[in-house]
């Protein structure tokens, strides 16, 4: 099953695609891109975990639930500095990037790994976790709100579920570019939404549920704590950083949806990520990158 996961969000929703079937995501294939979304995020998880630390005691150990190749496991390991994390996922080739890390980072010695399906893994858990972080993994499970009983029933008397869900698309390109029409990225925006939707559609024992995260918190037995939503704001003229990682989800956005955007906005997108034309997102300088992602807590009170 470790191949069978899906794409979501603003900026993992151009997953890497099988032919055979549009939505089905091989995640260890998505290595790079998650590890260097989650890197140029840094700044934004940074304030989150600062957040989250302001308004919790030291946990003794944190899980983090679908942790990908661990760049925010890592993060958690460095804001709390007293804790134990395991990092938990279904792909072993992502938890062992998230294992390099952590070597690279000095935090191994109080750093391991789960591999396997959430929630179910989550039994081979050895203690309850003071802190259980969801970053974007929770809607890539059929059955979103028994995923959430299953997080909260790990979690120690006091201890606190951090959902990562939600936010804003992220945006990088003037409305007008000055070629092609006006508007593309909401246009994208637009098939995106028909890809997650299918996706999650598609997921095994996929339960269709109303996006209310602090409900679905409160009907996990948790008392929901706080929401809050962080921005990235790389303004123009933007890092090399953020424009390879702008021409990657443009070229993921043309080889996933082409055959959706119509004729005009195909080419816009050839344009946008031809290296010699000036135009394209690899010289113009009014390249920018603005995304908002928000945070919820819960409490386990009982
Ligand atoms: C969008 S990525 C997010 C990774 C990381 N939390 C981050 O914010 O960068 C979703 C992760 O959930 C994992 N995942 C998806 N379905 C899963 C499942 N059923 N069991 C365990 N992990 C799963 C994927 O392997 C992937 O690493």
């Amino acid at each position: 099953m470790a191949h069978h996961h899906h794409g979501n969000h603003p900026t993992d929703r151009q997953a890497g695609h099988h032919h055979h079937d549009p939505t089905d995501i091989d995640w260890s294939e998505m290595a790079p891109h998650l590890e260097a979304q989650a890197e140029l995020f840094t700044p934004l998880y940074e304030h989150a975990l600062a957040w989250l630390a302001k308004r919790q005691t030291e946990p003794g150990l944190i899980v983090d639930a679908g942790s990908g190749p661990g760049v925010v496991a890592c993060l958690l390991a460095d804001t709390f500095p007293g804790a134990r994390v395991v990092a938990v996922d279904a792909s072993e080739p992502l938890l062992e990037r998230a294992r390099a890390h952590a070597e690279r980072l000095g935090v191994a010695d109080r750093f391991s790994i789960l591999a396997g399906e959430l929630p179910g893994v989550l039994d081979d858990l050895e203690y309850p976790a003071d802190l259980v972080w969801a970053g974007r993994s929770l809607h890539h499970l059929g059955d979103q709100r028994a995923a959430l009983a299953a997080f909260a029933a790990r979690l120690t008397h006091g201890g606190t579920l951090a959902l990562q869900e939600g936010g804003l698309s992220a945006r990088f390109l003037p409305r007008d570019l000055g070629f092609g029409r006006p508007g593309l990225q909401a246009r994208i925006d637009v098939l995106e939404e028909e890809r997650f939707a299918a996706m999650r559609a598609d997921l095994p024992g996929s339960v269709a549920e109303t996006e209310d995260w602090p409900a679905l918190l409160t009907a996990a037995g948790l008392r929901p704590s706080g929401t809050r939503t962080f921005l990235l704001d790389l303004p123009a003229p933007t890092t090399d950083r953020a424009r390879a990682y702008i021409a990657d989800y443009l070229t993921r956005t043309r080889d996933g949806l082409a055959d959706r955007l119509d004729a005009d906005d195909r080419a816009t997108l050839d344009r946008l990520l031809d290296p010699d034309d000036k135009a394209s997102v690899h010289h113009r300088p009014d390249v920018f990158l603005l995304a908002a992602q928000t945070v919820y807590t819960a409490v386990r009170t009982k």
